[in-house]
């Protein structure tokens, strides 16, 4: 079976960790780099946290820096959920790896020249994937989809219009969306849906290989932060949806429809408008999540975690 060819592009990030952790399992996968976003923490936070994942899981990928800064808007970051370091709750070995000498945007253009039908995965900020966008039109040909963590049809978990991803950089968001690229968006609203309560943490601590300790470790740093801030039994698991999409088709639902983003700056500055109904007749330009299946969500990622024991 042809591998399908991925780019993860993230801010790690409790969540992300997550994502890079499930794609790292997968066969069916053919990594060619990550590239990191500022976001959940500082770019110097996100890019220490992703290297050490990317040598805890071996995963051998090129990984490179993003600048760091939004196109237009201030800077934000996420340490109340993600803590001082951006992940929080496990003490890594000694790093021996390094970045790829290229920032972001020139590592995605050189494997997106070098390789063909490359899904790229974004779970934070769009800024890098917008940049490459601007700078590089020609690689378009080259990206059969981008399947992006981000965005929601209902409320927001940083204002009550806007979530966290897309708010960060409604602008990157904006040329994402209307790049004329496959844009599946898997917003809030299934997100929301899958959350990581203590019983799913105690079933996957029985794996008990070091992968399945270091989610069990980072589960309950998150965990904390999510009661304390949205009152939540179990944080949602973002990102790994991403993935999950990937690797099992059945798990998420998805529909066509117009997304426009809101960059006039005011209270839904970053609101991912879906018109789920098409109220407004306008071409539809992403596929959205509308539900996931949670109970085959949970299942593949204790397939995931599982595929580190052999
Ligand atoms: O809103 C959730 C998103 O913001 C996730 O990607 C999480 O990691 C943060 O980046
Ligand atoms: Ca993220």
């Amino acid at each position: 079976m042809e591998k399908r060819k991925i780019i993860i592009d993230c801010d790690p990030g409790h969540d992300d960790a997550v994502a890079i952790m499930m794609a790292g399992s997968y066969e069916g996968f053919e990594i060619l780099g990550i590239t990191v976003e500022a976001g959940n923490q500082t770019i110097e936070k996100t890019g220490h946290n992703t290297l050490n994942l990317v040598q805890y899981l071996g995963i051998n990928c090129p990984v490179a820096l993003g600048k760091g800064i939004p196109l237009k808007r201030k800077p934000m970051n996420c340490a109340e959920i993600h803590g001082k370091t951006g992940l929080d709750g496990f003490t890594f070995p000694e790093l021996t790896i390094d970045f790829d000498k290229r920032d972001a945007v020139e590592l995605l253009f050189d494997l997106l020249k070098a390789n063909k039908k490359v899904t790229i995965v974004p779970t934070g900020p769009l800024t890098n994937i917008a940049k490459l966008l601007l700078e590089h039109p020609e690689v378009k040909k080259n990206i059969s989809e981008i399947v992006l963590m981000g965005g929601s049809m209902g409320h927001g978990n940083v204002t009550p219009a806007a979530e966290f991803n897309i708010v960060c950089d409604p602008e990157a968001a904006d040329i994402v969306f209307n790049s004329g690229i496959k844009v599946k968006m898997l917003g809030l609203d299934v997100t929301r849906k899958v959350l990581v309560l203590p019983e799913i943490i105690e079933k996957m601590q029985g794996i008990s290989n070091k992968v399945s300790d270091l989610f069990v470790a980072l589960m309950k740093f998150f965990n904390k932060t999510q009661k304390k801030i949205f009152g939540y039994d179990g944080g949602p698991l973002h990102d790994p949806a991403t993935i999950v999409s990937l690797i099992n088709e059945d798990v998420v639902k998805f529909q066509y429809m117009n997304v426009v983003i809101d960059v006039t700056g005011g209270p839904s500055y970053g609101r991912t408008n879906c018109d789920r109904f098409n109220y407004l007749h306008q071409k539809p330009n992403a596929w959205v999540a509308t539900d996931i299946n949670v109970e085959k969500y949970w299942e593949e990622i204790e397939k995931g975690l599982r595929r580190y024991s052999k």
